[in-house]
C-alpha cells in the first residue's frame, strides 16, 4: 500500500504554467512553434501549455522506451517516432520531468537528422540532484527534490496520470 501527498497544487500548476507561456510567447514572437511532446507523461501539461499560447503550434509526438517502475535502465529506443516534418522549423520538447537527463540528451542527439532550425526544451519538473547527464534546459515549471512524483500526467505503473494535482508516493504508509 502507499499514500500520495500533494507536492504542487492545481493552481500553482496553472500560475506557473500561465508564466511559462508568457516566455515563450516572448521569444518566439510572430513564429510558428512545433511541441514535441515526450509520451505518455506531457500530455497533460503540454495541452495545458500549448492553450495558453497565441502563436500558431503544431503537435508531434514521440514516444521513447526507458523507464520501467520506478527505475530507469538507463537504455533509451525509440518505440513510436515524429510523423511529421520538423525540418527548418522550431521545435520546442516538452517533457514532464528531467531526472538523469539521459532521455533528453538522447533526443537532441536523435532530432538533429531531421535539420530542425531550432531545438529548446521545456519540461514541468526537474529533479537536478538526480542529473547523471547536463542537460539544457530552455523552460523549467517547478524544481523539485529527489523524491517519486505522479499525477498530471505523471504515472506509477500506468496509474494516477489523471490526478489534476502533482503528487508525492510515498510506499508503505
Ligand atoms: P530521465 O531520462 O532519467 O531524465 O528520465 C525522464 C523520464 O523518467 C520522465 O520522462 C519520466 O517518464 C520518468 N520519471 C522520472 N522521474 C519520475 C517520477 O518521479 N515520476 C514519474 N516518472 C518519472
Amino acid at each position: 500500500m502507499g499514500k500520495i501527498d500533494v507536492l504542487i497544487s492545481e493552481k500553482q500548476i496553472e500560475s506557473r504554467i500561465a508564466k511559462l507561456a508568457d516566455e515563450i510567447m516572448q521569444d518566439y514572437k510572430g513564429k510558428e512553434i512545433v511541441f514535441l511532446g515526450i509520451l505518455k507523461g506531457s500530455i497533460v501539461f503540454m495541452t495545458d501549455l500549448a492553450k495558453k499560447i497565441k502563436n500558431d503550434i503544431e503537435f508531434e509526438f514521440m514516444q521513447l522506451q526507458s523507464y520501467e517502475g520506478e527505475n530507469s535502465t538507463g537504455k533509451i529506443e525509440v518505440k513510436q517516432d515524429i510523423t511529421g516534418r520538423i525540418e527548418g522549423k522550431d521545435v520546442i520538447i516538452i517533457e514532464d520531468i528531467v531526472d538523469t537527463g539521459r532521455t533528453l540528451e538522447f533526443l537532441l542527439q536523435y532530432l538533429e537528422k531531421f535539420k530542425p532550425n531550432s531545438i529548446k526544451t521545456c519540461t514541468l519538473l526537474s529533479k537536478p540532484s538526480r542529473r547523471e547527464i547536463e542537460v539544457p534546459i530552455d523552460y523549467t515549471g517547478f524544481t523539485i527534490e529527489n523524491e517519486f512524483v505522479i499525477g498530471y500526467g505523471m504515472d506509477y505503473n500506468q496509474k494516477y496520470r489523471n490526478l489534476p494535482y502533482i503528487g508525492r508516493w510515498r510506499e508503505n504508509v
